[in-house]
Parts: structure tokens; C-alpha cells; sequence
């Protein structure tokens, strides 16, 4: 017998047959029992894959990396730590992240003739179309990825794109709003010449303001993996095929960039400038959720796994709280946020649908204060996600056997027709 979890209860289920691992049950069976059919449940696409890399218990709002709770390695870990250990399995000792940061430091160039890829797109591009681009281009540079089963191949790609990831959305960013692009500042730690690259120019240098550089760094491990998410499994199932590094990370870049997946910090930005300009106030914009009115959605609250509050969002939180005391800001959005958060965690509609705010509610917050631009929020989801995105990538090709990923289907459409005659 199988043993399977789903929201609300565990229940065995005879397994029909089964071969290398792999077993299937009688789905009516399993409708019966749980009142889900396979697709509502949406057992059907995930159940496949085998990691060790990240634990979630969605109903108790748990968050593990390889075993370390998420809360211990926002407050004690850098990003570049909690990289190392989602890659190796191992947080690192003072020698290996030493090793490892100096690597790191040494890729962070871009290779000039890549620039004029920059210039070819419009000014109004998305950062993201251009990061993913620019991702897939890394590719045309580095061929030696190409053997994805050579050690020493893969080892130095994942470095290089650790070290390039930032580059490419700051001057992503900097293309945006028609500024030059700065070289990276190797004497600055990763957040800080992130920062800098961003916000220096070659008229102004970038004062590093330890509050943001924090919060930054929190926020990049905090969105460092999530098991498999839609992104982390196009960059597994691209992968799975031999794909390359860069057109696995490439793949996952496009698929965080929809609005609800990465894109989701955006809308909620949206949502509370829509809010604002249309002066109706946020009890009766919530009135209006509830409704369902003109479709109206609360963007930024519930999560697909959390059934109780997101364990990132109680963090973020708390970032977005010192940024803004730190930085004195007065934005009406962020007022807006925060009376929006206190209706809708006081209100019974969105309490009995478990609809707590999740992590994407706050970080778009956070970003704003910054300074950076609504459309790079996605492009700061990407870097976060990038070490989970490679730890992922490696440990599907790492058994030069494995196979190539294929999503199960359930065929819902006509049986056998005669073609008209
Ligand atoms: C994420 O961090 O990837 C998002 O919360 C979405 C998800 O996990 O499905």
C-alpha cells in the first residue's frame, strides 16, 4: 500500500503496480476516500520527484534547508552560506567558504562582447526578459557547460552564474532607466556590490547602508529555495533533458517571471496603487473581494502548500519593519499595506479560507523602499532563487543515468471517434 498525505488526512491506497520505485494507484479509489480527484489534488505532476534537498509541512508552516530550520538560517547564515549549502548539503567551514567566496568574486566580469546584447533590446524591456536572455546567452560563452556530466564543468558554470546572476539584473535595471553600467566592486561583499551596482554611478558613489544590506541578504535566503515550485521544477524537468545550465536557469527565469509566481510581489504593488488612485478606500476594496466583484483578487495572500502563515512572511515581515523605521519612510502605499494586512488577518472570510499574508506581500514593500523599481522585484526573486535552482539542477543530473522528466497526464477528452465521414 501507498500512504498518502493531502489536506485533510492520510489514508493507504492498494497500489495497483509498480516498477523501479514507482507505483500507481486507482485514482477513483483515491477520489472516494478524499473527495479530491487527481487533478484537484494535483498529486499528479510532483509526486515523482525524490530530493533531499528542502522539507515542507505546509499545515505546520515548516521550512527546512538539508535539514536547518529557515528561521536559524535567516538570522545566523549569509547568502552565500545557505548557497554552499543547498549546493553541497553542507553549511561550509571558514577554508571551503572562503574558497568559495573568492571564486566567486573572481567570475563576477562579464565578457564585453556580451554587452551589446543589452543594447539591442528596448530601453522599456522587463528586466526579467532581458535577465533571461542574458542567462541563455552565458551558454554561448561558456560551451564547456555543455557536458553536463563533467564535474569540474559544472562546478565552474555554477560558480559563474552565482557570480553573473546579480551583474545581469543590475544592468538589466541600469538599461531601464538609461544609466551606465558600473563594473563590480570586488572589495565589497555580494548584497553590497549588488547594491552598488544598482544604485552607484560615475558620478555618485553608493554609501553601503548596513540595515538594507541585511535585510537584502535575509530576503535573497529566505527566497533561496522552495522545494518544487513552478520554477524549480521547469529547471529540473529542462535539466532532466541534458539542457545546459544556463538554458535550465534561463527556463526557470521565464517561468518565476508570471505574475503568480515571481511576478506576484508586482501585483500586489499594482493592487495598492490601484487602490489609492481609485480613492475607494481599503474596507470597501476588501468588501469587493469578498464579493468577487469585477473579479477582484487580494494579491499577496495564501499559498499553495501554507495552509497556516508562510514561515518567510513572518520574517520578511519583520525586515520590512526595520528597513522602513530605518529609513523613516512615509509611502501611502505602504500605509495602505499594512491597513489591507490588518483587515484582512481581523476579518472571518479570510481566516475560515486560511488566507494569511504570504511572502510576497511584504517583499515588494521592502523593495520599494529600497529604491529599486516594480519590475526588478522579479529579477531580486531570481538571484534568491538562484542556488535552489542549481542545488536542484545538480541533483537531477547527478546519476549520469537519470531519466528524462515527463509529467504524468490524465486524458480527460473524447474516446475513440470515427472521423466524419
Ligand atoms: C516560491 O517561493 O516558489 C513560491 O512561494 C511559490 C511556491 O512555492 O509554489
Amino acid at each position: 500500500v501507498a500512504s498518502l498525505t493531502f489536506p485533510g488526512g492520510t489514508a493507504e491506497f492498494p497500489i495497483l503496480q509498480s516498477t523501479e520505485g514507482r507505483g500507481s494507484i486507482d485514482l477513483s479509489t483515491f477520489t472516494k476516500q478524499t473527495g479530491y480527484t487527481g487533478l484537484d489534488y494535483g498529486f499528479v505532476n510532483t509526486a515523482s520527484t525524490r530530493s533531499e534537498i528542502t522539507y515542507i509541512d505546509g499545515d505546520e508552516g515548516i521550512l527546512r534547508y538539508r535539514g536547518y530550520p529557515i528561521e536559524q538560517l535567516a538570522e545566523k547564515s549569509t547568502f552565500l552560506e545557505v548557497a554552499y549549502l543547498l549546493i553541497n548539503g553542507e553549511l561550509p567551514n571558514e577554508s571551503e567558504y572562503g574558497q568559495f567566496t573568492n571564486d566567486i568574486r573572481r567570475h563576477t566580469l562579464l565578457r564585453e562582447g556580451l554587452k551589446p546584447l543589452f543594447q539591442a533590446l528596448p530601453d522599456s524591456a522587463h528586466p526579467m526578459s532581458v535577465l533571461s536572455s542574458a542567462v541563455a546567452a552565458l551558454a554561448t560563452y561558456y560551451e564547456d557547460s555543455l557536458d553536463v556530466h563533467d564535474p569540474e564543468a559544472v562546478e565552474i558554470n555554477t560558480i559563474r552564474l552565482l557570480a553573473k546572476l546579480p551583474v545581469l539584473a543590475a544592468y538589466a535595471h541600469k538599461k531601464s532607466i538609461g544609466q551606465a553600467f558600473m563594473y563590480p566592486d570586488n572589495s565589497l561583499g555580494f548584497v553590497d556590490n549588488f547594491l552598488m551596482l544598482n544604485f552607484a554611478t560615475y558620478a555618485e558613489e553608493y554609501e553601503p547602508n548596513p540595515v538594507l544590506s541585511r535585510a537584502l541578504e535575509r530576503l535573497l535566503i529566505l527566497h533561496a529555495d522552495h522545494e518544487q515550485n513552478a520554477s524549480t521544477s521547469t529547471v529540473r524537468l529542462v535539466g532532466s533533458t541534458e539542457a545546459n545550465i544556463y538554458a535550465s536557469v534561463s527556463a526557470g527565469i521565464s517561468a518565476l517571471y508570471g505574475p503568480l509566481h515571481g511576478g506576484a510581489n508586482e501585483a500586489v504593488l499594482n493592487m495598492l496603487s490601484e487602490i489609492k488612485e481609485s480613492g475607494e478606500g481599503v474596507g470597501r476594496f476588501v468588501e469587493r473581494v469578498k464579493n468577487k466583484e469585477d473579479g477582484v483578487k487580494l494579491m499577496g495572500f495564501g499559498h499553495r502548500v501554507y495552509k497556516s502563515y508562510d514561515p518567510r512572511a513572518k520574517l520578511v515581515k519583520e525586515s520590512a519593519d526595520e528597513v522602513l523605521a530605518s529609513l523613516g519612510v512615509h509611502d501611502p502605499l505602504l500605509e495602505i499595506a499594512m491597513e489591507l494586512e490588518q483587515h484582512a488577518l481581523n476579518d472571518s472570510y479570510f481566516q475560515d479560507r486560511r488566507l494569511y499574508p504570504n511572502v510576497d506581500f511584504y517583499t515588494g514593500i521592502i523593495y520599494k523602499a529600497m529604491g529599486f523599481p516594480t519590475r526588478m522585484f522579479t529579477p531580486l526573486f531570481a538571484i534568491g532563487r538562484l542556488p535552489g535552482w542549481l542545488a536542484q539542477w545538480r541533483e537531477q543530473n547527478q546519476d549520469s543515468k537519470s531519466k528524462i522528466g515527463r509529467p504524468q497526464q490524465l486524458y480527460l477528452g473524447a474516446t475513440e471517434r470515427d472521423y466524419p465521414a
